[in-house]
């Protein structure tokens, strides 16, 4: 059977194969580097012409090829005899498939040796007839060839701040793995620097971290990190690698990157993004902002490499000394099909939007808290993955609730890059920094470092397996509140967007239960019980749908929702919670939330949590699920949405309908995979 896993490798195989035509790395000599070089076509017959590369070891790459298409019964053809002949085995076409070869006119294709056969192990590729053993175009592989692989260069030099790894390997152009890590983070302003010249200076440049952040690197110990070299660069481009305090001037730890390696050429392609304003920043991988100040305006383009879904926040930190969301004034741009929107919000809170007593908090729209969108909208566009949307405001806005965009000195600014939820409105960010990040807007002389997108990653990591309760003994279920766990946790096992916080039940992340009908059960709720925070009050309450927050909901959106319990309403008509109780909440502890991606099990990542508790008694919600009960219902809060999941009303304790479950979804993925083949 295929599991998830192998389709998920052979997408990647595939997607790898198509990028390759258009890999944009460029040599020191400016050519585009396309691997090395195995010669021209033999021409013989049926106008085959074209440049053969090989890649790596199993893969070649065809340029201009061209062949008329008159064969009857010609292929791709390969085979370790002195010359083409009737010994030799079918190469797959650039598809992956063995069919008769059609015509060709001028093409750039990879091909991939079947069966894991290595370029070393051919003496000749060829356009050959098989019917009638004619030979219409041939390249010879030379003896002692050598295919460009993966090179393992030195160490880091150990100089200062621990800094050690173990050999580091040149994985293609422009892809570097820094093995077993270490480094203090002690240092002020220390990136991963490249460069030329014969030693690491201060002229040079910062590779974004594993993660696509430019932010001054962290501590690491003994990590496998794998960096990638922004824009256009390749390893030709450059000579060393090092850790590099920018302040200082330091080098805590350094790699010579010779000359002519004779890597695989990269995979990534290159997005080339026109300058528009004087003035840019590189905020991530993923994300610039660049800006002109003009008169009493300024005007601000974002650009970033985003989801169809997701939006760029930019805007004046809340705080004079350093880069705070609360009390932040940020723009949330975004698209919904070709419409943008370049938004005005008021952050008061780490939390969605919502009336808390009466008084809206959280990142609320300026027109909702009763202040102006200063924002005018000149243009969005998305082209090729990126979203560039430009707009602009008056450095003093007539909302006296706006921030005013100082031109005399720097301003900490903070920014975030993360999905719509179903509402359009933002959920909380996936993407954000993490230091303080302090920018002169005015600047007499304009600095214009940002660099050109690169084709993200495949982003394949699976989410966590999904947990279940399904257990006629258990008749109790302990319900606190914890970190959603980034892509993996709640958003990659629901599909939905998260608010930063979801439910643990029983210890589990967002389990799906299953409840029998007739049988009495209690939910002991530690959800908080403090309506005046805007981000920790959450009664536990139970839908028939996904998403919950209830209270929050429109009246016409209430009346569609059935509350199954959790929830009672006044005499008034007014819905109140019933299920309240005192929080128990689950924290990072001081690690960085940004890295919760990069643990591949629940188990691992809930290792790293610390659950406070207060100590009083639970609040309890007993429910008896009767046969008015849906089959599939769902536990959330009643004031954020999106932070529970499924429970499954079931008539006796039989395992077919998680089967049926899996079913389903091997069917999805299967459907996907053929899809895209
Ligand atoms: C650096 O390494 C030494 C031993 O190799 C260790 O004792 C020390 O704690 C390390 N320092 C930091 C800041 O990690
Ligand atoms: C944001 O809302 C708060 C509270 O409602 C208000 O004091 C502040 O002036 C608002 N700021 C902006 C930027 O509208
Ligand atoms: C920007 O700064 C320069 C000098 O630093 C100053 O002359 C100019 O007025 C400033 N521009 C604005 C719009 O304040
Ligand atoms: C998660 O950690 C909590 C303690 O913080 C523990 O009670 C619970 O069993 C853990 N869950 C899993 C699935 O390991
Ligand atoms: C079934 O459950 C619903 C929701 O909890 C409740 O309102 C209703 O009264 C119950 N019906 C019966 C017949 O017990």
């Amino acid at each position: 059977m295929m599991d998830k896993l192998t389709v998920r490798r052979s997408i990647l195989v595939l997607t790898a194969a198509i990028s390759f035509l258009h890999y944009g790395s460029t040599q020191e000599d400016g050519e585009v580097y396309k691997g090395k070089y195995l010669g021209k076509f033999n021409a013989y017959h049926h106008q085959v012409s074209g440049d053969v590369y090989a890649v790596d070891e199993y893969t070649l790459l065809l340029t201009s090829f061209s062949y008329d298409g008159n064969g009857a019964d010609t292929f791709f053809w390969a085979g370790a005899t002195n010359r083409p002949g009737p010994q030799g085995f079918i190469v797959p076409n650039e598809w992956g498939i063995t069919n008769v070869l059609d015509r060709y006119f001028n093409k750039d294709i990879t091909l991939t040796l079947p069966d894991n056969k290595k370029i070393t192990e051919i003496k000749w590729f060829a356009i050959y007839d098989l019917t009638s053993q004619n030979t219409f175009g041939d390249v010879y592989i030379p003896e002692e060839f050598d295919p460009p692989a993966p090179q393992k260069i030195s160490q880091l030099t150990k100089r200062s701040h621990n800094v050690s790894s173990e050999s580091i390997v040149i994985i293609d152009a422009k892809t570097i793995s820094i093995p077993q890590f270490i480094y203090d983070g002690q240092g002020a302003d220390t990136y991963f620097w490249v460069g030329s010249g014969p030693q690491p200076s201060s002229k040079g440049i910062k590779v974004p971290d594993e993660h696509g952040y430019l932010d001054p690197l962290r501590a690491y110990n003994s990590e496998d990190v794998i960096i990638q070299l922004p824009g256009e660069m390749t390893v030709f481009n450059i000579d060393w690698l090092s850790i590099f305090d920018v302040e200082t001037k330091t080098n805590f730890g350094s790699v010579v990157i010779s000359n002519g390696l004779n890597v695989p050429p990269s995979l990534v392609k290159v997005k080339k993004h026109a300058k528009a304003y004087p003035n840019c920043i590189q905020l991530h991988k993923r994300y610039h902002v660049s800006w002109e100040i003009f008169g009493p305006a300024i005007t601000i383009q974002l650009a970033g490499q985003v989801g169809e879904d997701e939006y760029m926040a930019f805007g004046l930190s809340g705080s004079q000394e350093r880069s705070q969301m609360e009390g932040a004034d940020v723009t949330i741009a975004y698209l919904i099909d070709t419409r943008g929107y370049a938004t005005d919000y008021n952050i008061t809170a780490k939390a969605p939007c919502g009336k808390v007593l009466g008084q809206y908090r959280g990142v609320c729209k300026d027109e909702l808290v009763g202040g102006l969108d200063s924002n005018q909208l000149h243009t969005a566009v998305r082209e090729d993955g990126i979203n560039v949307i430009t707009y602009r405001r008056t450095l003093i806005s007539s909302d006296p609730g706006d921030k005013e965009y100082p031109t005399d000195r720097p301003v900490y600014i903070v920014w975030a890059l993360g999905r719509l939820d179903e509402n359009k409105e933002p959920s909380f960010h996936d993407v954000y920094p993490k230091g303080d990040l302090k920018l002169v807007l005015n600047r007499t002389e304009h600095e214009y470092n940002c660099m050109d997108f690169t084709e993200s990653d495949q982003d394949l990591s699976e989410p966590w397996e999904k947990a279940e309760i399904f257990d006629k003994s258990i008749r109790t279920f302990k319900a606190w509140i914890g970190p959603s766990g980034g892509k993996k946790g709640y958003q990659g096992m629901t599909g939905q967007t998260s608010t930063g916080l979801a439910w643990y039940i029983n210890g589990q992340l967002i389990p799906e239960l299953y409840l029998r009908r007739g049988l009495t059960y209690n939910f002991k709720v530690h959800g908080g019980n403090n309506p005046h925070s805007a981000t920790t009050y959450h009664p536990i309450i139970i839908t028939d749908e996904p998403h919950g927050g209830y209270d929050r909901l429109s009246d016409t959106a209430q009346s569609k929702v059935r509350v199954l319990a959790g929830v009672e309403f006044t005499r008034r008509g007014r819905p109140r919670p019933t299920a309240v109780g005192p929080l128990c909440l689950g924290k990072h502890n001081g690690r960085d939330r940004r890295l919760d991606d990069d643990f591949p099990t629940f188990k691992k990542f809930n290792r790293t949590l610390v659950v406070n508790c207060e100590s009083e008694e639970s609040g309890i919600l007993e429910v008896t699920p009767n046969s008015t009960w849906p089959d599939t219902v769902y536990y959330n809060s009643f004031t954020h949405a999106n932070m529970g999941w499924k429970i499954h009303v079931v008539d006796a304790y039989a395992k077919n309908g998680a089967i049926a479950f899996r079913l389903s979804w091997l069917v999805g993925v299967l459907a996907v995979f053929f899809r895209i083949l």
